[in-house]
């Protein structure tokens, strides 16, 4: 893999993610590993992200020179420029002029990274230190108004560095710098693509697995139903799926994994009314993470149901049921830290908190993937486009969109509300535009109204649209009025106890994307 070297801040995922867009595999790791770990992992790149940290401050993240000695071609972008100047027995000075955001840069020499780039481009820089000095080696590539070196590199040992930020969009030629970088510096081929993951996990898939049975929890999801579409494709008949009806689903969500997915896949589907169950375990709490951890335990309870069955089934020369594919991303595996234990985060994320006596080992196929990768690969397996396409819709489903107690009236209130919203966001063609709407039902706040001649007493509805693109940070997107009215007039008029929509215009970071 190409290792993306963390130094903190948010660049490192995006970094990641430019270099598999570049058809490379790539991987995050700490700045806290040592040269040899490094290595261990036999990089064909290392990038050294950029970071919060000024080389000066104390406890600043350090580089240590034998990096440079391992024969590994190296980027560092920002910070990890600057750490390795300073390693390599170059000059960082503190200039007191900061470059934050849109910087001209002006090129010097082309080299390997900035071949077939104009003159003078724009680039997107933060930071309060510079290179003053290249080290000794190096060849200056360019430099700016407060960066007197703002890239380098020495094409013979395969050492490279920018000052600003290719990962960047705001950066005007930063993928091609990548893409230099990596082609061109470090030699590699762009060979990375979803046929080729789908080749590797099926054969990861059959060596975990064996000949035991797995359950898949399929939630209509584009995660799980991908997660579901390698697995079947890995192991075929010993892949039974789960489709929990906890009650706590969109209008019409049954329908279409049942409709959809089965027809795309032919996969094994058995499909539980829990509804009751659900409910009752719900009733009198209002606590989000109670909330969460019951769903998350209800959930389990219902994948071991089904597993017996499945057992009793296949008669008494049935495997066991070993084994419960989730759904897991790679920004929820780094978020946690990237190590092992990563797993439980995501699954108490994905099922909204698993019990500790679980009885399934996990199989985890798209814990290297992005959002997007993972889309690509479900297109590629030939899940239907509108569960590949379909926005993200969290584990505990409802439950967490109703502020309050859940009760089946509560949901059946807030169901209505959402199919219209959804309804109406996708006449208007803005399905692709946002990343997703949650509609929240705020149940024990109530508002005064008036419709028809009297008074009400009603709760509002909250529409939060987001645009993201990993869900990591979020902002509120800028519906048209038009739209946002029409959802507000037919909620108001068609959804009983409802009188009220009010618009969350809030990002995350503070708020996160769900109320709960
Ligand atoms: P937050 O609310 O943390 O949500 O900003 C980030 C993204 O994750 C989804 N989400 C969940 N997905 N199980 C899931 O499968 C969960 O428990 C869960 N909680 C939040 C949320 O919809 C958003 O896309």
């Amino acid at each position: 893999p190409v290792l993306v070297v963390d130094f903190g801040a948010q660049y490192a995922q995006l970094i990641a993610r430019r270099v598999r867009e570049a058809k490379v595999y790539s991987e995050i790791v700490p700045h806290t590993w040592s040269v040899e770990q490094m290595l261990e992992k036999d990089p064909a790149a290392i990038i050294l992200s950029g970071g919060p940290s000024s080389v000066y401050a104390a406890g600043a993240p350090f580089v240590d020179p034998k990096l440079f000695d391992a024969g590994v071609p190296v980027l560092g972008i920002c910070y990890g420029f600057q750490a390795m100047a300073r390693a390599l027995g170059g000059e960082v000075a503190q200039t007191g002029l900061r470059e934050y955001g849109g910087t001209e840069v002006e090129v010097c020499a082309a080299g390997v990274l900035l071949a077939d780039t104009p003159d003078h481009q724009t680039t997107w820089m933060s930071h309060g230190d510079a290179v003053h000095r290249a080290p000794e080696g190096f060849e200056v590539l360019a430099t700016s108004a407060g960066s007197p070196v703002a890239a380098f590199e020495d094409k013979g040992r395969r050492l490279y560095g920018v000052q600003w930020h290719p990962e960047v969009k705001h950066s005007a030629h930063g993928q091609t710098v990548l893409e230099h970088f990596l082609y061109d510096g470090a030699g590699l081929a762009p060979d990375w693509t979803p046929g080729n993951v789908i080749a590797e996990q099926v054969e990861a898939i059959r060596a975990q697995v064996g000949k035991a049975r797995v359950v898949c929890g399929l939630s209509g999801g584009v995660d799980s139903s991908v997660a579901a579409a390698l697995v079947q494709a890995a192991v075929g008949d010993q892949l039974t799926c789960v489709f929990v009806d906890h009650g706590l689903l969109r209008a019409g969500e049954a329908e279409q994994v049942e409709r959809d997915f089965v027809a795309a896949t032919g996969v094994r589907l058995v499909v539980r009314d829990e509804r009751e169950r659900f409910l009752q375990a719900l009733a009198g709490h209002s606590d989000p993470e109670t909330k969460r951890k019951i769903i998350g335990r209800e959930f389990i309870r219902v994948f071991e149901d089904a597993a017996r069955d499945i057992v009793a089934e296949a008669g008494e020369h049935g495997e066991e049921v070993k084994f419960l594919v989730q759904g897991t991303l790679y920004p929820d595996v780094v978020e946690s830290g990237g190590g092992e234990g990563a797993a439980n985060i995501k699954s108490h994320h994905n099922v909204g908190g698993l019990p500790d006596d679980l009885q399934f080992s996990l199989v985890e196929p798209l814990r290297t993937l992005f959002k997007d990768e993972v889309r690509a690969v479900g297109l590629e397996l030939g899940v239907p486009e509108p569960i590949v396409w379909r926005q993200p819709f969290p584990g505990p489903g409802l439950g967490i969109r109703i502020v309050g107690e859940v009760t089946g009236e509560r949901l059946e209130i807030l169901r209505q509300a959402d199919a219209i919203a959804r309804e109406e966001l996708t006449k208007a063609g803005l399905d692709r535009e946002i990343w997703q709407c949650p509609v929240v039902l705020l149940a024990d706040v109530r508002s005064v109204g008036v419709q028809g001649d009297g008074r009400t007493y009603g709760h509002p509805i909250v529409l939060r649209p987001v645009s993201s693109e990993d869900a990591m940070t979020a902002d509120w997107t800028r519906l048209p009025y038009d739209v946002l009215s029409v959802i507000s007039t037919r909620i108001t008029n068609e959804v009983r106890d409802v009188n009220r929509v009010v618009l969350d215009v809030t990002s995350k970071p503070p708020g996160t994307i769900e109320w709960e």
